[in-house]
């Protein structure tokens, strides 16, 4: 599995339920990457799509412990365990884990890629990816060259898992 993400200079990821800073390449970037994928996400990161409403061409995997949360176009797992016990039907390369915080966290370690959109700015920031520079396991596999949207630059860099080709569990 993969995950995906979108950080600023100090890794933060979000502020009161919502991104830091859209990009209309990154959201294009996002989509190709995951679409007729199966994408991973909580329960807040489903809520803060536009219209709380799945991502299109999607499986859409979603964690809630909440048992009066239930939605017939969406895929609700209780557990981590659940989780892992379900998606062993899908090619591990096709899962995508979409955050935010909690779900980075908790699947990190079963990942072995990640896709980083740097995003060189710093933002008020209340959840944070963990900072995979700083991180043995993990090491940049490839950058790309700077972009600019309204002033602000970013790149796309692949981060690979040193110590994991495929998950296990
Ligand atoms: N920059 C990016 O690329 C990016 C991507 C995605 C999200 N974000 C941002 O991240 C923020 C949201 O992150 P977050 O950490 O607050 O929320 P989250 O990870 O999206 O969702 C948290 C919720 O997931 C459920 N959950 C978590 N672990 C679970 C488990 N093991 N079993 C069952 N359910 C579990 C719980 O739902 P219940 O409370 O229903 O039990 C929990 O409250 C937002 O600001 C969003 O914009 C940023």
């Amino acid at each position: 599995m993969k995950a995906i993400v979108a950080v600023d200079l100090n890794w933060g990821i979000g502020c009161g339920g919502r991104l830091l800073q859209t990009i209309p390449e990154d959201m294009k970037f996002f989509k190709e990457n995951t679409l007729k994928k199966v994408v991973v996400m909580g329960r807040e990161t489903f809520e803060s799509l536009p219209g709380k409403s799945p991502l299109k061409d999607r499986i859409n995997i979603v964690l809630s412990r909440d048992e009066s949360f239930n939605d017939d176009k969406i895929i609700i797992y209780r557990s981590l365990d659940e989780v892992f016990d379900n998606i062993k039907k899908y090619n591990t390369d096709d899962i995508y884990i979409i955050g935010g915080e909690s779900i980075y966290n908790q699947f990190l370690s079963y990942c072995t890629e990640v896709y980083v959109t740097k995003i060189k700015n710093i933002y008020t920031a209340d959840k944070h990816f963990p900072n995979l520079d700083e991180n043995k396991a993990w090491k940049v596999a490839s950058i790309s060259d700077s972009r600019e949207f309204n002033h602000i630059q970013y790149n796309f860099l692949k981060y690979v898992n040193k110590q994991l080709i495929h998950y296990t569990r």
